[in-house]
């Protein structure tokens, strides 16, 4: 479950200029830890030059789809997203550790709910996947897509959302606000903002008729857009979002609360083995693991991605930043070690949970 598998990589396609859509082969004998669930996320880890590189990536393909796809969208300076657009080619091999996460809801087929779907730039990755699926096994269900980008061009799954309108003529809608390029209606000019979020409640589609919301996107617009959903109405447990990096906080070291001192003896439950570990109290949990050769998993060590998410079972760990979990898991125990330190001189915390 937390190792590292190889995967052949069967197609590299071009989405747009700057997005590789990568289809990952599963063997049958892996049939079963790769299966996924809407709006989960994998670990992909390549050697660039001469480097581990791991960052993680939305599954976009539909449960069902039998398929499993990640689209990668370039950064600039970007070192697995270029390796991945520029070098990788069908044939090739990536090391993928099994879907995480849990941005998509439990499906309901007998319901008729309303969702809101509001994604910027490679936002849309989760969210394509949250919807196909929704769509496919809710046949009650209406899904409504506000989805921001520069302009047509650089629009990730623009003709794949055109073909979905079309197969869900009177249950899926998209609406496209694009910041370079004109529009046919004013109102779909400029970046998806609090703003425009506003306009849309006011506008198109009320607040208390969404059932569920999902937010993906750049973090300032994941923010402006929960805010404005919360003020509008919506309760915190409806309204869902995905971050996929923390801006200003990928260099930051984090800090303890308090000066600690001494040591706490880990144990580390990964895939059912029991690991003993003695971990410095300033050490964060993860580096304390690497350091003495644990291999314990982990994607964006920024506190963002969730790979390395454990559970507290005994003890008392101390969570220095969290982007990543939701606070009933934060209640439930549950804390990122890649963003935490032992408190407590013995500590049990399991990745199995
Ligand atoms: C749960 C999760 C799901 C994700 N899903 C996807 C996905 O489906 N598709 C996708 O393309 N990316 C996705 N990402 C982002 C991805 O993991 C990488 O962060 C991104 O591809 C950049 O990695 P890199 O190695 O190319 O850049 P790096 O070498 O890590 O960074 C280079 C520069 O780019 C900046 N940067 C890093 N990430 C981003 C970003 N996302 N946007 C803008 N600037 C950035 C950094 O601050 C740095 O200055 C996801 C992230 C998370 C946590
Ligand atoms: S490694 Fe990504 S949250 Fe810890």
């Amino acid at each position: 479950m937390h190792k590292l598998h190889s995967l052949t990589v069967s197609s590299v396609e071009k989405n747009t200029p700057e997005t590789a859509v990568l289809t990952l082969d599963v063997p049958a004998a892996l049939a079963d830890e790769f299966a996924y669930s809407h709006g989960q996320h994998l670990t992909l880890c390549a050697d660039v030059d001469g480097e581990e590189v791991r960052r993680s990536y939305s599954i976009c393909s539909a449960v069902g789809d039998g398929q499993l796809k990640v689209a990668v969208r370039k950064v600039a300076g970007g070192r697995f997203s270029t390796y991945a657009n520029e070098t990788l080619q069908a044939g090739g091999e990536v090391k993928v550790l099994a879907p995480a996460g849990h941005f998509g809801i439990a499906l309901e087929p007998d319901s008729a709910r309303t969702y809101a779907a509001f994604a910027a730039g490679s936002g849309i990755t989760p969210i394509i996947s949250i919807l196909k699926t929704t769509l496919a096994a809710e046949p009650d269900a209406r899904f409504m897509l506000f989805y921001g980008n520069r302009d047509k061009s650089s629009t990730i799954f623009l003709n794949e959302l055109a073909l979905l309108k079309n197969t869900y003529m009177d249950r899926f809608s998209c609406w496209h606000f694009l910041s370079q390029e004109e529009t046919e209606a004013a109102f779909l000019k400029g970046r998806l903002d609090g703003e425009k979020i506003q306009y849309i409640l006011d506008n198109i589609m009320p607040a208390a008729k969404i059932d569920h919301a999902f937010v993906c996107g750049p973090e300032a617009m994941i923010d402006s857009t929960v805010e404005t959903l919360l003020a509008a109405g919506m309760a915190d447990s409806t309204v869902h979002f995905e971050k996929f990096m923390s801006e200003g906080q990928q260099s930051q070291a984090p800090v303890r609360s308090e000066a600690a001192e001494g040591v706490s003896a880990v144990t580390l439950i990964i895939d059912g083995d029991e690991l003993l570990l003695k971990a410095d109290k300033k050490t964060l949990l993860l580096d304390a693991a690497h350091d003495q050769g644990i291999d314990a998993p982990f994607a964006c060590k920024s506190g963002v991605c969730c790979a390395c998410r454990a559970k507290v079972l005994e003890g008392e760990a101390e969570m220095v930043m969290n982007q990543g979990l939701e606070p009933d898991e934060v209640a439930a125990g549950f804390i990122l070690t890649c963003q935490s330190y032992a408190v407590s001189n013995k500590l049990r915390i399991s990745f199995d949970e």
